[in-house]
């Protein structure tokens, strides 16, 4: 991977890993939860829904009486709500008006290679041109410039996907910056479930951040060099909880069931989320791909970074004027809470939760598989200090394997310290975690697993339709843009 200091690096401020703010951190539980807005098509018809989004600046107020420049999708963090059916396609023409090239990449979906975000596949900002990635020596890539569309087929089951920044070498900075957002996807086998919906249907994506005195955020400069280590070779962890691009946020719910769609989209943050007070358990329905078979309760549930977890809270198990907050207990102080809920008032409430929710079927192992091992460990990139996969950095020029479509490979990943191991394209099923079965996080379709130190986490996955080049890759977004990536070709 080629690291250059040039004009598109947008990298004010200094610090390693854990940033402090130098704003005053806000008073916790004053904010109302935002809602990201559903964006609307512009036009549709019998196939496909046909959408215009502008990635601009904007300015935001986050803290409270601060002013905070965007990267945004629209200008929002997080970006609009694609809320989709299954089977209809998705037409999304991305309007580049930032000063910096991006890639758009939907996290999670079934997408052919052109419309996945290659991380090289770059659309330059207006004015730019593909000569600019030359300089860059990010070449190779389909380039364009200005405006670029994105097809979806939205194939698959209903599901919580996203979608954010996949430029080569620089997502990190720019996904912290705001581009990121929620794509759902709806059908009709979900649809039945008389699962909570509508006002109490609330998505949470959660993502930290750390922020200078004047409201800015405070992102480290990448500091290279033969034999360097970036200072965010780690990863960067800030110290403010922002739901949904609040800080610490409240949110008033009815004595009711409510489906939460939560969404880490953290740089490299995990989290352990639990309620401060019990009754209530945190029922788990679906993960990063679609619907369990049947509902799981939690006490809590780790979530690693670009993971989702479609959980379910009975809030009618208290009375009426009862605050509960949201803890992240991987963290204390001010990390470890993340928002609160504030039980307003009762009503009825006919929703429910299924003991079947969907026919999804765990995969029997068939026997003589072809078996690839992954090794996510430290390692050199390139003249500076970086993260490899099977020792090697990121090429995007090198295919790390060559793998046949429609058929199961069982894949195997190593790790030295925590990955959020991501794969392109397909889903899989986790079948071992250090040698004994799934852990209590693996059930369902997943396309992100936290594997942590020194564990083998094995799985099971099939690539179907499309052919051509994609990534697995590290979802530490630190960790991928210092080179934690490698590219695999579909046949
Ligand atoms: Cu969410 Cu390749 O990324
Ligand atoms: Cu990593």
């Amino acid at each position: 991977a080629t690291l250059s200091g040039c004009g598109l690096n947008p990298s004010p401020g200094q610090t390693a890993e854990l940033l402090r703010s130098a704003a005053p951190l806000p008073e916790a539980f004053k904010v109302p939860l935002p809602i990201p807005p559903v964006k609307k098509p512009i036009r549709s018809d019998a196939k496909s829904d046909y959408f215009r989004v502008v990635q601009r600046k904007a300015t935001v107020e986050i803290l409270p009486g601060l002013k905070t420049e965007v990267l945004g999708y629209d200008g929002l963090l997080p970006g609009p709500t694609f809320d989709v059916r299954s089977g209809r396609t998705t037409v999304i023409e991305q309007v580049n008006q930032l000063d910096v090239p991006t890639v758009v990449h939907l996290h999670g979906g079934h997408t052919p290679a052109t419309s996945d975000g290659w991380p090289l596949d770059l659309l330059m900002p207006n004015g730019h041109h593909g000569d600019h990635a030359d300089h860059h020596g990010m070449t190779g890539g389909d380039v364009k410039t200005g405006t670029r569309t994105y097809t979806y087929p939205n194939t698959q089951r209903a599901a919580t996907l996203w979608y954010h920044d996949h430029r080569m070498d620089y997502t990190a900075p720019q996904v912290y910056r705001g581009l990121f957002g929620l794509h759902l996807i709806r059908d009709d086998e979900e649809d039945r479930l008389p699962l909570p919906a509508g006002e109490r249907e609330i998505p949470l994506v959660i993502a930290d951040r750390a922020f200078a005195a004047d409201g800015s955020f405070r992102y480290p400069a990448r500091t290279d060099g033969p034999g360097v280590e970036s200072e965010y070779m780690e990863g960067v962890i800030g110290d403010v909880i922002l739901v949904n691009g609040a800080p610490w946020p409240v949110l008033e719910v009815d004595a009711a069931r409510y489906r939460f769609r939560i969404l880490n989209a953290s740089n490299a943050r995990r989290y352990e989320l639990a309620l401060d007070r019990g009754p209530a358990k945190l029922v788990q329905i679906g993960s990063d791909g679609g619907l369990l078979d049947a509902p799981i309760e939690h006490d809590s549930v780790v979530v690693a970074p670009a993971e989702r977890f479609d959980i379910i809270i009975d809030f009618s198990q208290y009375e009426v004027g009862t605050e509960l907050t949201l803890l992240n207990k991987l963290d204390s102080g001010r990390a470890g809470q993340v928002m609160r809920f504030k039980v307003a008032r009762k009503v009825t409430d006919e929703s429910n939760i299924p003991a079947k929710l969907s026919s999804y079927a765990e995969v029997v192992e068939p026997a003589g598989l072809v078996r690839r091992k992954w090794r996510f460990t430290r390692g050199n990139a390139g003249n500076h200090k970086g993260w490899t996969i099977n020792g090697k950095v990121f090429d995007p020029k090198t295919m790390q394997a060559t793998v046949k479509l429609d058929q199961y490979e069982i894949w195997s990943f190593v790790t030295d310290v925590h990955h959020p191991v991501h794969v392109h394209l397909a889903p899989f099923q986790v079948l071992r975690r250090g040698g004994k079965g799934p852990g209590a996080f693996d059930r369902g379709w997943k396309d992100t697993v936290d594997v942590r130190p020194a564990e083998v986490v094995d799985v099971l996955v099939k690539f179907s339709a499309h052919k051509g080049k994609f990534m697995i890759h590290c979802h530490n977004l630190e960790h991928e843009d210092m080179a934690m990536m490698a590219a695999f070709e579909t046949v």
